[in-house]
């Protein structure tokens, strides 16, 4: 699913809300049939690590670890260690990037930078994956290709995706296109496709 409007529109201020960041000051975020609005701080915390996946427009890799020791991060922070080198080496192939484990984040390209920050959402199996303008700093072919990836992994792993962009074009074929303006929705299209 596609979030779109100008810019200051309250796209990133949705997505933040949707990803426990913020709390609304009115209405509440259900999310897998829980009322957030009943978490207290702690047990929002762990609910957002178990249950949700962020990608941004910058990867925000840790630099001075490796592309496999950014992936498992989060399984360091929340879940169970064991088996994460496996899943994340399997997630990182499935990307195109398993001769790249090693590498410090930072000996990367832009593109595979992101790629790496997609595998990091992925590997505590979050319900959705929220990303806000996650092509917004790649070139016109690196964001080509994380488009591509995006929607593959949609299909392949059957994971949710709620997506920022003002490149509506960029996503092609989507299966829901939310457009804000001034901070509310303007126009909700449900399309008829197996994507995102
Ligand atoms: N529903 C809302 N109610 C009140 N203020 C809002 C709402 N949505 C956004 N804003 C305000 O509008 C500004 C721009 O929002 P932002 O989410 O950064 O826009 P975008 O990501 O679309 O560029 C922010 O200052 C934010 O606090
Ligand atoms: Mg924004």
């Amino acid at each position: 699913m596609l979030i779109v409007g100008s810019s200051g529109s309250g796209k990133t201020t949705l997505l933040n809300m949707i990803g426990l960041l913020d709390r609304p000051t009115s209405g509440t975020v259900l999310i897998d049939g829980v009322d957030t609005s009943t978490l207290n701080d702690d047990q929002l915390a762990s609910f957002r690590n178990s249950k949700l996946g962020f990608i941004f427009q910058f990867s925000n890799l840790l630099t001075d670890l490796t592309v496999l020791e950014n992936v498992i991060l989060p399984r360091k922070i929340h879940g169970s260690l064991e088996g994460s080198e496996e899943e994340a080496k399997m997630l990182l192939k499935t990307v195109g990037l398993e001769s790249q484990l090693n590498k410090f984040a930072n000996k990367v390209s832009g593109g595979q930078a992101q790629r790496v920050a997609i595998t990091r959402a992925l590997i505590n199996k979050p319900a959705i994956v929220l990303a806000d303008e996650p092509t917004g700093s790649l070139d016109s072919i690196s964001a080509e290709t994380t488009v591509h990836l995006l929607k593959s992994l949609n299909r392949k792993l059957k994971q949710t995706f709620i997506i920022i962009t003002h490149e509506r074009p960029q996503f092609g074929e989507v299966d829901k296109v939310v457009t804000i303006k001034d901070g509310r929705i303007l126009e909700e299209e449900e399309l008829e496709t197996s994507s995102i």
